[in-house]
């Protein structure tokens, strides 16, 4: 089922929750709603569930506008961060109970409630209380328990949150896969951007109730429309250094007391028309800068190294030049230590950013 979200506004008092938010979900895909806590996400979840109404705006299912469907008849299936199993029932009775509501009959129940548990291999777990299962397991009931009624459309709050690091991680793929084999249209709402990326065929990224960009995980990652994307996406973050933007000699450069980059001619092409733009965020993700530990005499080009943290397979190095801090993953290999003098270069791409308005100068309007 397409879901549309067409000018959608949520106020609460004088709190604005959601603010003219438009999103397109194509059938089948999976779209998370991706921000930091309190940016609007789950109110949006709930309005698609029909548990808030829009206080602006009209929500299509389809060619549908839904906005007067009570949530029992929007064919929905939702699952919260806290699973909010009955602790009472058995797992069998929990994922019955949205069956029985709608009064069907005893073989149609039990039919539906063994083809969902077998399909989340939770078959074996049915005469169980919630009590006496893991984490992921109550988890997978929750899930069962919003399929069986085989919604046109699963929505997710956080699903994950209650599980430790190593189950998430297993966890997010299963529901990826579960997600493709049945080719159901999911929402999927969750704070955690390198979830977000692994699960997603589209992410839409929200701040302070305004949708800041909706595109695939690779063009958030290679393309941000702006700082906050930029900053918000990407582990350790991109580096950000303020500064200028100057030619000279027919080159461009960006720099500040610290430091002068010359940047590449393909920057120069896009900013010709943005000449007048002087004030810059340069921006630099710690995985595109290299260092060379190679003794240098030219003074003016090396980078202090301030600190050294393990990160696993990497290490994640902080230099500094005078005021202007840039850090750095690298390859264990090089074993830096703290002192040392190095130089860098730039592998990857880098990014300019308004300073004012916080645009990527390199995207179109
Ligand atoms: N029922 C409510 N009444 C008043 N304010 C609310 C209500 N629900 C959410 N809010 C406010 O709306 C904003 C968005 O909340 P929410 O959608 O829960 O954020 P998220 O799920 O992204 O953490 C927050 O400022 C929150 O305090
Ligand atoms: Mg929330």
């Amino acid at each position: 089922m397409k879901v549309l979200l067409d000018n959608i506004t949520k106020i609460f008092g004088r709190i604005i929750a959601v603010n003219n938010l438009n999103l397109e979900i194509d059938d089948g895909k999976l779209v998370v709603l991706l921000g930091p806590s309190g940016c609007g996400k789950s109110t949006t979840l709930l309005m698609i569930a029909g548990i808030y109404r829009p206080t602006e705006g009209e929500i299509w299912f389809g060619d549908k506008v839904v906005n007067d469907l009570p949530p029992r008849d929007r064919k929905i299936g939702l699952v919260f961060q806290s699973y909010a199993l009955y602790p009472h029932m058995t797992v069998f009775e929990n994922i019955a109970f949205p069956l029985r509501l709608k009064k069907e009959n005893k073989e149609e129940i039990n039919r539906k409630v063994r083809e969902i548990s077998e399909f989340l291999e939770i078959n074996e777990l049915l005469e169980r209380k919630p009590i006496q299962l893991s984490g992921g397991q109550q988890q997978r009931v929750a899930v069962a328990r919003a399929l069986v009624k085989s919604p046109d459309i699963l929505l997710l709050d956080e699903p994950l949150s209650n599980l430790d690091a190593k189950l998430r991680v297993m966890m997010r793929s299963e529901l990826k896969k579960m997600q493709m084999r049945l080719g159901i249209t999911t929402i999927f709402v969750t704070h955690d951007q390198s979830e977000a990326m692994t699960v997603a065929d589209k992410i839409a990224v929200i701040k302070n109730g305004v949708l800041q960009q909706y595109s695939s995980s690779d063009e958030l990652y290679d393309l941000p429309r702006n700082i906050f994307v930029a900053t918000f996406i990407g582990s350790p973050p991109m580096n950000i250094i303020e500064g200028s933007i100057q030619y000279e000699g027919g080159n461009l450069f960006f720099l500040n007391p610290d430091v002068r980059f010359s940047l590449p001619k393909d920057l120069e092409f896009v900013l010709k028309q943005k000449r007048n733009t002087k004030d810059v965020l340069f921006g630099v993700r710690p995985e595109d800068v290299n260092i060379s530990m190679k003794e240098t005499t030219q003074d003016s080009i090396s980078w202090i190294i301030d600190m050294v943290e393990m990160m696993g397979r990497e290490l994640l190095v902080t230099l500094s030049r005078g005021k202007t801090i840039l850090k750095t993953l690298i390859d264990r290999e090089h074993s830096p230590s703290i002192g040392d003098r190095v130089n860098i270069e730039f592998s990857g791409r880098v990014f300019l950013f308004d300073k004012e308005s916080g645009k990527n100068l390199l995207c179109e309007e």
